[in-house]
């Protein structure tokens, strides 16, 4: 893979268009989780689109932006949307957004999500902290890669100290935070109950679509990462377990002022 060049290349474009190099923290909004950016000071946003080796493309009729600003006193760059694996067949599609972060500094990365719970103490509209994935889609985005840098540790992909500050930030907030293993489901259609039974019968806490290729390109590029998700719905075939993607996007933003909350506590005391 010829990768610093893509990095590079993007990198090259965020400068040019006002990102100074500086970045505290970098996060990357869900679905419905995208008002969270709203709070930024003076921002400068660039459309995915014009991002090279970023994915372009529409989702949900929303534009996927990069936003670069002040937010709580620190420099933040916020992914509004992401490329998920089941647009394209390419779980490496966030390789580029991922990789170049790199090139300003390797500021850690807080991935968010919205995801189905499989644990009762994880209620739809509540938040919780990702500390370990599961992946049994037979689809990794370092497949293709070379050398011996594809051969990534996982122990603690999850940063552990970056879970004990989103903890305390949430403590201070006044958020509740669960915490629970993330499944990744390749989607686009929900889970079937029998495979929610099976998530389950395998230790699973929450489903969902996205984040752990982003998690394996971060720790490959030395990347420290969080992951969040706001649970919007049970899981499938479990009591009030039905899925849709409307009810998604509408329990996520609606859950965004806790996520608001928590973001400021966090970034207050970075
Ligand atoms: N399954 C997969 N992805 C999801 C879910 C779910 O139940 N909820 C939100 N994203």
């Amino acid at each position: 893979m010829a990768a610093d060049q893509a990095f590079d290349r993007a990198a090259a474009a965020l400068i040019d268009r006002g990102v100074d190099g500086a970045i505290d923290c970098a996060f990357v909004l869900g679905t419905g989780l995208g008002r969270i950016a709203d709070e930024m000071l003076g921002p400068v946003t660039i459309p995915f689109a014009d991002i090279p080796g970023f994915p372009d493309g529409e989702v949900s009729g929303h534009a996927r932006t990069v936003s670069y600003g002040t937010l709580h006193g620190r420099k933040v760059l916020i992914f509004q949307g992401r490329g998920h694996y089941y647009e394209t067949g390419d779980a490496a599609v966030m390789r580029v957004p991922v990789g170049m972060l790199a090139a300003f500094g390797s500021p850690p990365l807080i991935l968010t999500n919205a995801a189905g719970s499989l644990k009762a103490e994880l209620r739809p509209g509540g938040m919780a902290v990702i500390t370990d994935h599961i992946n049994l889609n037979g689809r990794n985005p370092l497949i293709g890669d070379t050398g011996d840098g594809r051969f990534v540790p996982m122990i603690d992909a999850y940063d552990p100290h970056l879970r004990t500050r989103l903890k305390k930030a949430a403590a201070a907030s006044g958020a509740h935070l669960g915490e629970g293993v993330y499944m990744w489901f390749s989607g686009p259609s929900f889970e079937t109950p029998a495979e929610i039974r099976m998530a389950r019968t395998l230790g699973a806490d929450l489903v969902g679509m996205s984040t752990v290729p982003e998690v394996i390109l971060a720790r490959r590029y030395g990347i420290r990462v969080a992951g969040i998700s706001v649970v919007t719905n049970v899981a499938a075939g479990l009591p009030g377990g039905a899925p849709s993607h409307g009810e998604t996007r509408d329990v996520a933003a609606a859950a965004t002022t806790g996520l608001r909350r928590l973001f400021r506590a966090f970034l207050t005391d970075l």
